[in-house]
Order: structure tokens, then C-alpha cells, then sequence
């Protein structure tokens, strides 16, 4: 059980800061072992690991939420192991089993739980599980040995006075390949991501929104998160690719346009040049929650959307039934969150 914390849950940001407890679990021999929690926040690896030569390794981000009455609850977190596997496989890992993942999980909050922001501070305990390839190796094969660890770190509401749209600028650089890794969430891809990141900030955008990497004429991602567009005629649209990664946050709010706010919903090519077809967009992501989209600056033209300034009105109901279920206050789908305690 860890201390009493003294931290203003108001004023957190997204930074890393060290919590009391940790879990590992070791693959060596065909296996994984139990897994235990840790204090260290240290991992002593081999100068040789292929996780730091050759990417071999990935990564996954979920929240664990306070609700009203005091209890502390995961959203969706099958769903982030589910796509922990793909991404092992993908990079030829040991898959981690649901089972263990979300245990593990469980076990990191437990253990944490004096981190856990209160209920309606808007923060929440952001959980980082990873696989990373260890051991001895030099050429480029599969590491000899592997690591699963969970950390994590309390995070502050994406948006601190309310829901704000910001810009973002279509880049020149592609952050997967057609028949690539984006589909899978692997360090290398976000690597790749630095620089354009950096190109559109200095330019004075919030990120930039890559395109599909064979066409450049549709929209896949939103820095890292994914895309959606409300059109005039109030249809939940998303890109569908196989390059895109597939956001949990984004198949959530696809249920909860049609099921909640009883909008059509389409998961097909959302094109750059065709923005008109939207009257308000929006990124999505577990960091990024809802992040409404003021404008798009595609070859210097700045295509805005509903407003610069203020969020749209079917992209705050999404929000709010979004949060509202991750919370606690909205009745979820069933299977959607599990009690931690
Ligand atoms: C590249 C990328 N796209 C989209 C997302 C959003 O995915 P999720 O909603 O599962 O957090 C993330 C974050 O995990 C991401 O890194």
C-alpha cells in the first residue's frame, strides 16, 4: 500500500514522476515468470539489449479513473491487451496474456493507490505497460530475453479551464508505411514522429496530422491520436487504414455516436481536400481524451472547422458521455470497465 501523497491534482500535467510501486515479470526459457511489484524504478539491462539497438519492443497507455463514491476503475483494459499482442507479435515478442496484462495492472494501481487523483479534479492515474527485448545480442534476430513491466504516474485534465479546439498542419513526412508498423504501437514509430512533431509546433500548431503514406490525400492520424469528422449531415466519420493504429478511444466513440447520440457512424477515407464535408472534427486518444480540432493548415491554407475558439456541439456530447462513462457518471457498455476497488 503506498504513503499519502501531497500533490495539487490541479496543476498536473502529463510529466513522469515516480510512484511507490512498479511490476516486472521476466520471459527467459519459453516463459514468463510470476511477476512482482518493485520500488525501483531502474531496470538494469544488457548494453547489447536489442530493445535499444533495433526497437524491438512496445508499448501501451490505459487510465484507471475515481469515481464518485470512491472506487478506482479501469476503461477498457482488454482492449489494450489485445492490441499489446498484436503489437508483440508484430515485432516477434512473447505475447503477454490478457489475463497476466490486466493483473498487472490491477496490481500497479492497488499499490499506487494514494495516486490516484480524486474524483472531479479532472486527473487520472495514466498506466504505462511495456515489453522491451533483453539480454545478450548482437546481430539483428529476437532478443534472447524479454521484460514486461507496468509503471505509472498520475496525469492532469487535458484541458484545464474546458474543452479547447486547437490547429494542426498536414505534414510532408509519413509516420508508418503502407505495410508497415503502424498499425502496431512500437517505439520506432513515435521516433520517427519527433521531428514532424517538432516542424509543426515551431510553426506554431499544436501537431501535425499525417496523411495516408501512398496517396498523401487522406487523413490517418492526429499527431498521436486518432481522427474523426462530424459531417453536415451529423455522421461520425473516421479513416480506416492499415496504417493507422488502432485507437481504443476512437472505437469507444464510435459505439457511443451511434448508441449514445444516435448518429450514423462510417469508418472509411476521410480526404484532405474534401475538409468541407465537416462541420467539426476532433483527435482522440487516451492522452488526448476529445481534443476538438479549431483548423486544418494543409499547403498553407487553413481550413477551419466550427470555430477557432469554442468546441462544437456534437463533439462536446461525445466528450461528456465519453468521460461520463470513463468516470462512472454515464451507465457503460457492458464489459467496458473493470472495478479495481
Ligand atoms: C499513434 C497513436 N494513435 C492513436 C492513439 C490513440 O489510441 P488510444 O485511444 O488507444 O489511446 C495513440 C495512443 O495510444 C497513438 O499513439
Amino acid at each position: 500500500m503506498s504513503k499519502a501523497v501531497n500533490i495539487d491534482w490541479s496543476t498536473l500535467g502529463f510529466s513522469y514522476m515516480k510512484t511507490d510501486f512498479r511490476y516486472v515479470s521476466k520471459w527467459k526459457d519459453g516463459q514468463w515468470d510470476d511477476g512482482a511489484l518493485v520500488e525501483d524504478n531502474n531496470l538494469s539491462i544488457s548494453e547489447s539489449s536489442t530493445a535499444l539497438h533495433y526497437g524491438q519492443q512496445c508499448f501501451e497507455g490505459l487510465k484507471a479513473y475515481r469515481t464518485k463514491d470512491g472506487e478506482i476503475q479501469l476503461f477498457r483494459p482488454d482492449q489494450n491487451a489485445k492490441r499489446m499482442k498484436n503489437s508483440c507479435s508484430r515485432v516477434l515478442m512473447p505475447e503477454v496474456s490478457e489475463e497476466k496484462f490486466i493483473d498487472a495492472c490491477i496490481q500497479v494501481v492497488k499499490a499506487n493507490e494514494a495516486f490516484v487523483p480524486p474524483y472531479g479534479t479532472g486527473a487520472t492515474l495514466y498506466l504505462r505497460p511495456f515489453v522491451i527485448g533483453v539480454g545478450d545480442n548482437l546481430g539483428v534476430r529476437p532478443a534472447p530475453e524479454y521484460i514486461f513491466s507496468v509503471f505509472c504516474v498520475p496525469v492532469g485534465a487535458y484541458f484545464k479551464g474546458g474543452v479547447a479546439p486547437v490547429n494542426f498542419m498536414t505534414s510532408e513526412f509519413d509516420r508508418a508505411a503502407p505495410y508497415g508498423t503502424g498499425a502496431a504501437k512500437v517505439g520506432g514509430n513515435y521516433a520517427g514522429s519527433l521531428f514532424p512533431h517538432q516542424v509543426a509546433v515551431k510553426k506554431g500548431f499544436a501537431d501535425c496530422i499525417y496523411l495516408d503514406p501512398a496517396t498523401h490525400t487522406k487523413i490517418e492520424e492526429v499527431g498521436a491520436a486518432n481522427f474523426f469528422g462530424i459531417t453536415t449531415d451529423d455522421k461520425f466519420v473516421t479513416p480506416i487504414s492499415p496504417s493507422i493504429l488502432p485507437s481504443i478511444t476512437k472505437y469507444s466513440l464510435m459505439h457511443v455516436a451511434k448508441e449514445y447520440l444516435g448518429l450514423e457512424v462510417e469508418e472509411r477515407d476521410a480526404l484532405v481536400d474534401n475538409l468541407g464535408e465537416f462541420k467539426e472534427a476532433g483527435a482522440c486518444g487516451t492522452a488526448a481524451v476529445i481534443t476538438p480540432i479549431g483548423g486544418i493548415s494543409h499547403k498553407d491554407n487553413l481550413h477551419v472547422f466550427h470555430s477557432e475558439t469554442e468546441v462544437g456541439p456534437v463533439t462536446k456530447k461525445l466528450y461528456d458521455t465519453l468521460c461520463g462513462i470513463q468516470f462512472g457518471d454515464v451507465k457503460a457498455p457492458e464489459g467496458w470497465i473493470v472495478k479495481v476497488k
